[in-house]
């Protein structure tokens, strides 16, 4: 979600309009404005792109110099005019926008409605605007003190209250928020892009800080009300460079933003305890789970490969069958389909033709049907039985990268899911595989950190026409994973093989230099994984072996080896495949390819 807030001399709508239209790229669900005008708070919201907010402000003006905005990326609660922000209390005294996800917001709302508040909205975000009016003091700083004290999650909050008409206050936890610094007036946004053509002064909020912005200053506190002395921090981007948050491309953007998305994707989905997988949106009994006779994955293209890691995760920590199948094979093959069949339809967009008609098949056959999606509210979410999200928030590159890991991330959890309510899986089991999910966001940064000999690697691509990636087990999908990378994007011919295939055809074409990817990230598969390498190093093939931190032999078989953080084998590949995605992004970038729109592809393919 994109945020924005104004306090100044002019008309507040003016710049949260400008503002929100440079935040577009970051969710364009619905999109609305709150502006202080004449003792009152008046929100104009609407449903869909931006322009449907400007027709309604068009025909219903709002005038006042004190405002907040908000453009969404829908979470919780889909896409409608209802669900947008600004969120108000019952009685319209104050306004707030949020970016994030409150975990304990259904807590909250439950003991709300208790007092006799009536919630509008399905969102996490309203109880944000009750809570501030339950909790109102006489101070309205204080106030937002004590809101904060009781929400869980991430966030980046803005409030405005009819009973403080002189300033806004903002606040982030895990979400960005930067405050604009002019003359006479102030800003606040969630990126750069959207302050850009007003001022280039900022200050860069962290977590557990406050601002409380008014037209001729901007004040920082911690969250008991102590000052802070803020550095100014001057932007020296040029407007595009801000849209990709200083990234040369969305796509780069994007593989630096999942440790976020990962985390935002595990969110609300563990117990507090950290023993158990819950999905309130699946709410799922052991009935449920054990009446699957088996369960059928279809997706295309980088979904389709989240599925065939996940044929790995279901069957091996829930016992039960999995098929996976290419969409738009399925459709055609006459499947054996039945209502004993669970379909699980993955998909980022949600809108992908061949992947709907492949759900409504899977429906006329008998199947349930689970969507794992990205996008809220989408064609695949509104079709299937249940949903989980993905929460990746928008994708913009053709390539795929933060959708897959989260899909990764959600489909793991699903099976440890299925596991632990059909018996399979101990509670102790459970525990060990949430801990080392936990672990994932924080280890990305490992990863990152070896991003230039991954950038030097990148060149032995680009002398070669040709690309091998090998790998066993969940490395074989994973595998598949980095070869359609560098084939999307730097038009390398690139191939994927299970390791012990390699000498049934492929070795034929193993020639001195040539680069092959080994993942060797799967314990139980290493000493068969490290006899595949060698068949290709006796060719004089160019190995970059991949391996866990710890593991000491693939190194002495590889070229080079790239270390990825220790994990559990079902965990590992969220990790492994980040280093196949920069490899991918450098080689295509040394290539001079346009990396964000490849060739001939496009993001959301609505054709058959
Ligand atoms: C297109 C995109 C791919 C994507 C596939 C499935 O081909 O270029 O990156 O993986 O569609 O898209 P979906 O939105 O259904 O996951």
């Amino acid at each position: 979600c994109g945020i924005v807030g104004y306090v100044g001399t002019r008309e507040a709508a003016d710049f949260l309009l400008d503002g929100l239209a440079k935040l577009e790229y970051r969710g364009y669900d619905s999109a609305g404005i709150a502006v202080y005008d004449q003792d009152r708070i008046t929100v104009r919201k609407k449903m869909g792109r931006l322009i449907n907010l400007l027709q309604e402000i068009k025909e219903h003006p709002v005038s006042g110099t004190i405002g907040i905005g908000h453009t969404r990326w829908a979470t919780h609660g889909g896409p409608s005019d209802i669900n947008s922000h600004p969120h108000t209390d019952m009685n319209g005294n104050f306004a707030i926008v949020h970016n994030g996800i409150i975990e304990n917001y259904m807590e909250i709302k439950e003991e709300l409605l208790k007092k006799g508040v009536v919630f509008r909205s399905e969102t996490d975000s309203e109880v944000v605007a009750h809570l501030c009016a339950d909790l109102y003091d006489g101070d309205f700083e204080n106030t937002v003190r004590n809101v904060l004290r009781r929400l869980r999650g991430s966030y980046s909050l803005v409030f405005m209250s009819r009973f403080a008409p002189d300033r806004i206050i903002c606040c982030k936890k895990d979400n960005p928020l930067i405050v604009g610094l002019g003359d006479g007036e102030n800003y606040i946004a969630s990126d750069i892009p959207a302050i850009l053509s007003y001022t280039r002064k900022t200050y860069i909020m962290n977590d557990g800080e406050m601002a409380i912005v008014k037209k001729d200053g901007v004040w920082v506190t911690d969250l008991e009300g102590k000052p802070i002395s803020k550095k100014v921090f001057v932007v020296n981007w040029d407007a595009e460079a801000a849209e990709k948050g200083g990234f040369e491309h969305f796509m780069l953007k994007e593989i630096y933003e999942q440790p976020k998305t990962i985390r935002d994707t595990l969110s609300c989905r563990m117990t507090a305890d950290g023993k158990q997988v819950r999905f309130d949106e699946l709410n799922w009994t052991p009935e449920d789970v054990r009446s699957i006779g088996k369960v059928l994955i279809i997706a295309c293209g980088t979904a389709y490969h989240a599925g065939l890691l996940a044929k790995y995760f279901i069957e091996k920590l829930a016992r039960i069958p999995v098929e996976v199948d290419i969409a738009s094979e399925y459709r055609y093959r006459d499947p054996l389909t039945d209502s004993k069949t669970l379909s699980i339809i993955i998909s980022q967009s949600g809108e992908t033709i061949d992947t709907l008609a492949a759900l409504k098949e899977a429906k006329r056959r008998g199947a349930r049907s689970l969507a794992v999606t990205n996008v809220v509210g989408s064609s695949v979410s509104r079709e299937a039985d249940q949903v989980v999200y993905t929460w990746a928030g928008p994708e913009i590159a053709v390539a795929s990268t933060k959708a897959y890991t989260t899909q990764l991330a959600a489909l793991l959890l699903l099976a440890i899911y299925m596991g632990q309510l059909n018996g399979v899986l101990t509670t102790t089991a459970v525990t060990k595989l949430l801990q080392d999910l936990k672990k994932v966001p924080d280890q990305c940064e490992d990863i990152f950190s070896q991003v230039n000999t991954v950038k030097a690697l990148a060149k032995a691509f680009t002398d070669h026409e040709d690309a091998f990636f090998i790998g066993r087990s969940m490395d074989y999908g994973l595998a598949m994973e980095g070869a359609l990378k560098l084939k999307e994007i730097s038009y390398i011919h690139a191939e994927a093989y299970a390791g012990g295939e390699l000498k049934h055809g492929t070795l034929a074409l193993i020639v001195p230099g040539i680069p092959v990817i080994a993942l060797a990230t799967q314990g139980d598969v290493e000493e068969k994984m490290i006899s595949n390498i060698k068949e290709v190093k006796a060719r004089d093939a160019y190995v970059i072996g991949i391996a866990k931190a710890s593991d000491r032999e693939v190194g002495k078989t590889v070229d080079v080896v790239l270390h990825v953080p220790d994990s559990d084998n079902f965990v590992v590949p969220i990790l492994a495949v980040i280093p196949l995605q920069l490899l991918a992004y450098y080689a295509a970038v040394l290539k001079g390819n346009d990396v964000d729109k490849p060739r001939n592809l496009a993001k959301s393919v609505t054709v058959e």
